[in-house]
């Protein structure tokens, strides 16, 4: 007989968005342009020049969408507060009417049970602080603090889950030193900068957040494990670089207050010395982490590839998602053990988990097979489940994404969602992976 999975019994079941990537009407009700308005109105910088102008309509839709949640049975929401709604400039005068939409989300949510996570920071950088050098400049960490607090006393006695920033490598990597995401920067001597005051800016949110809230703060990261390609020191040295750039870079100061050394190696002259205050303030004790976890890297020595000089080396029998990213669902458990194992027993979330696939048009009853995408589902969650029965404190799983949606500079040809849209007609159809999910919720996990 195969043992049934069992989950701990208050582990929450939810799925994510964020409010660029679903809302639409980015300027409604008095709110000011991010650097995404920016970007996607610059030519040739998103695929097929698409915009988050309609995304999924989400701020017009909002109350259907919830009842949709309802109706699948999600017990948690993971969602973003647009920065620029809340204060258009992004300090100074609040926009009453933008932080009313997040109430009315958040108050629908919990009448219909849902439990909201609320990530403050997810790629939306108001465009007026840009103009001022955004990540760049250092009083950027006072400016996140004082809209983190705006939103805490407005939202905390009914939030009890905060992020502060959403995947910072990210933001930086792609922000900073590739450019390909918003604000489009290609500085080797910028990203390090972005990423200090970022670090500075999460600490700073977590200090206010002592202040104003009752409830529970953590960071969210993307984690992607690193295993070398080969036994050659050349190899495990990359292994290392990379892993070190991804995965500790922005985990290391936030629970040790320090970098790891391979930064230095990898930016060079570029990579600053920062004084010891700053690593006092990024070092707050936290209530949690979320981890997004997607796919793996097989790790190999490439002197081309800047700066990290390393490379993935893609694997042969492999299944490889729409975003070309291997499906690799022990990489997942190897992951939450690793967390726990290098950062110690800090409660764990599962903030993103999820793939890209060719989804075939909606049938005409209503039906859209994603047969990939429940597969992917099906062997991530038992690997939570694996990472659980090794003693990980799991206490959520949310799955990217609710909705498809508006994939940043792939536009809308990368589908996430577990709930198809119609981008014509905003007409929301379930997929058979939303159905699997539901019944995993409803079953509380037997079914896998
Ligand atoms: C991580 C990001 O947080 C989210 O915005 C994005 O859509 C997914 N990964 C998929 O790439």
């Amino acid at each position: 007989m195969t043992q049934r999975i069992q989950f701990p019994p208050k582990f929450l079941w939810g799925s994510a968005t964020s409010a660029y990537q679903i809302e639409g009407s980015p300027l409604a009700d008095g709110a000011g342009p991010s650097i995404w308005q920016r970007f996607v109105h610059t030519p040739g910088l998103v695929r097929d020049g698409d915009t988050g102008e309609m995304a999924c309509d989400h701020y017009r839709r909002m109350e259907s969408d919830v009842a949709l949640m309802s109706e699948l049975g999600m017990q948690a929401y993971r969602f973003s507060i647009a920065w620029s709604r809340v204060l258009p400039e992004g300090k100074g005068k609040v926009n009453a009417a933008g932080l009313a939409f997040y109430e009315r989300l958040v108050d629908a949510l919990l009448k219909n049970n849902i439990q909201p996570m609320v990530t403050l920071y997810h790629w939306d950088m108001p465009a007026a602080l840009d103009d001022r050098g955004g990540w760049l400049n250092p009083d950027i960490a006072g400016w996140f603090a004082d809209y983190a607090s705006v939103v805490f006393r407005k939202l905390d006695d009914r939030v009890k889950l905060w992020a502060t920033l959403n995947e910072p490598w990210v933001v930086t990597d792609g922000g900073y030193l590739h450019g390909a995401l918003a604000p489009g920067h290609k500085n080797r001597f910028e990203a390090p900068i972005a990423t200090h005051h970022l670090m500075r800016s999460h600490g700073a949110a977590v200090q206010a957040y002592r202040a104003e809230g009752k409830h529970q703060i953590g960071l969210v990261v993307n984690i992607e494990p690193k295993y070398a390609a080969s036994d050659l020191p050349q190899d495990i040295a990359a292994t290392a670089r990379a892993e070190a750039y991804m995965n500790r870079q922005y985990l290391d100061p936030a629970i040790f207050g320090t970098y790891p050394g391979e930064l230095k190696e990898i930016f060079g002259e570029a990579w600053p010395e920062w004084p010891e205050e700053d690593y006092k303030l990024i070092k707050q004790p936290i209530d949690f982490l979320g981890v997004n976890y997607y796919t793996r890297n097989v790790t190999r020595h490439d002197e081309a590839s800047w700066p990290l000089r390393a490379s993935p080396v893609r694997q042969k029998s492999a299944t490889y998602t729409e975003t070309g990213w291997e499906v690799y669902a022990q990489g997942l458990t190897d992951t939450l053990t690793w967390v726990k194992q290098r950062y110690g027993d800090i409660p764990l979330y599962v903030t993103e988990n999820g793939a890209a696939f060719f989804d075939p048009p909606v049938a005409e009853n209503d039906r859209l097979d994603d047969p990939l995408r429940v597969n992917y589902l099906r062997k991530h969650l038992r690997a939570i489940h694996s990472a659980i029965d090794a003693g990980v404190d799991l206490r959520g799983y949310f799955v990217w994404s609710l909705l498809d949606n508006f994939e940043w500079s792939l536009g809308y040809s990368k589908r996430f969602g577990i709930v198809h849209v119609d981008f014509e007609t905003q007409k929301r159809t379930p997929k058979a992976s939303a159905h699997f999910y539901s019944k995993v919720i409803a079953s509380h996990g037997d079914v896998l």
